[in-house]
């Protein structure tokens, strides 16, 4: 059988939608590892429970040993690395999970890939990839009429989540100009889809929605990201690990620019159309709260060079990809609900309940 490649956080959004749609793009075989956090859901990968190209270790980044089994048994051709705390709301409330996971749990895979990887044969050796998988934030925030990212912008995170990503971009970067580690980065915007956990803007707008529940929109709303559905992410990835050049960085992005009070409108919209509600259209229901710490006004991305190189562009345009997505969630009604848990709760309460005290002029957003 080819050598699988190894998936880390493969049971969260992004992971979870890649493991599914390598194994239907190329048939080959993929073990995902992931410890399963909040993030993590197995059920997203339950289609594949029997299939025999699958396989599913639960375990985390950090766990040396494990790494160096599971490298030693499966021998992968390449490393997919996804896993990473990846929300920046519970980055402010809880940096520490942040540095520990994509700080130190990067520099623990890699080490375990560059000890692996040394000893492999010649062939197997100038074969083998690691992908990092990282994201537009780290390269800080952008002046309304400024150019989009290009992979020469400097690195100028303003969370502690990008802080914690533009160090594993670092670590990833060193270990391929000191060890010669065939490594590629990818920095992706914002993506969106089916499985994406309802804690982000998008999912969250569409569950509270047909809830009945507020729609909060930080500050006056006018942040400006860059959204893609993800599977052209997915896309995009597969094809840097077969052509990208190795050491380089590729930016992912949808050419899509837009407002955040647009996505909830266009959100809103959709649902009057797919599942209206008798009680009215549902942009009754958005409430402006109380911005995000330190919230970057604006990413965009310039995808010029995965085009030009590798001849990648996004398939889906945000009316047909949001689309999509708000058909997925009308129809995965159970998935919703199961995500719901107490955790997902306690989550709302944390991040949520403080902004609408202080919109009432009580306390801060944000604990000390
Ligand atoms: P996610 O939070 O949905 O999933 C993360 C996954 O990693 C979960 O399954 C979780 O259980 C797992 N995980 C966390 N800590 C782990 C550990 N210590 N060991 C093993 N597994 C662990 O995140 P996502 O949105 O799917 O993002 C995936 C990757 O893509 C992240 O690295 C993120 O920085 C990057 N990214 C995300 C976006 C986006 O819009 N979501 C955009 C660009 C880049
Ligand atoms: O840009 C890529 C990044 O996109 C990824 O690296 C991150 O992992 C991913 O979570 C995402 O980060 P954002 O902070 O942009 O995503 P989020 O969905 O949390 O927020 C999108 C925008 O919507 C942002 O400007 C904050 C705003 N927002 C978010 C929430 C959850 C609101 O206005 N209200 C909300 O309730």
């Amino acid at each position: 059988m080819t050598s699988p490649v190894l998936v880390t956080g493969g049971a969260g959004f992004i992971g979870s939608n890649f493991v599914l749609d390598w194994i239907a793009a190329t048939g080959e075989p993929v073990v995902t590892l992931d410890a399963l956090t909040y993030a993590g859901n197995r059920e997203n990968l339950a289609s594949l429970e029997v299939d025999p190209r699958h396989h599913f270790v639960h375990g985390d980044i950090l766990d040396r040993a494990l790494l160096d089994e599971l490298l030693a048994r499966h021998r992968p051709r390449a490393v997919v690395h996804f896993a990473a705390e990846s929300h920046v709301d519970r980055s402010i409330h809880g940096p520490a999970a942040f540095v520990k996971t994509n700080v130190e749990g990067t520099f623990t895979l890699l080490e375990a890939t560059r000890q692996h990887w040394a000893g492999l044969a010649e062939a197997e050796r100038s074969a083998f990839r690691f992908l990092h998988v990282s994201t537009d934030e780290v390269y800080g925030s952008l002046l309304p009429d400024a150019p989009a990212f290009t992979e020469a912008h400097a690195h100028a995170p303003n969370s502690p989540y990008s802080a914690s990503k533009a160090a594993s971009d670092h670590l990833v970067r060193a270990w391929h100009h000191t060890y010669g580690l065939p490594v590629l980065t990818t920095n992706c915007s914002n993506n969106y889809g089916p499985f994406h956990f309802p804690e982000k803007l998008i999912p969250l707008m569409i569950v509270n929605a047909l809830a009945g529940k507020p729609l909060p929109v930080y500050g006056d709303g006018m942040q400006v990201r860059d959204w893609l559905y993800v599977k052209d992410h997915c896309a995009a990835i597969r094809e840097v690990l077969a052509h990208g050049r190795v050491g380089e960085t590729y930016n992912i992005g949808g050419w899509n620019e837009k407002p955040n009070v647009e996505i909830v409108e266009t959100v809103c919209a959709l649902l009057d159309e797919m599942r209206p509600d008798p009680a009215g259209p549902y942009l009754r229901l958005v409430k402006h709260v109380v911005d995000r710490p330190g919230h970057d006004r604006r990413y965009a991305i310039d995808a010029r060079k995965i085009e030009r190189e590798l001849g990648w562009r996004p398939e889906e345009t945000f009316e047909s990809g949001l689309r999509k997505t708000v058909r997925w969630y009308l129809d995965h009604a159970g998935w919703v609900e199961r995500v719901q848990t107490g955790a997902y709760r306690d989550w709302l309460s944390t991040n949520y309940a403080a902004r609408s005290q202080a919109e009432a002029g009580h306390v801060g957003a944000v604990p000390g």
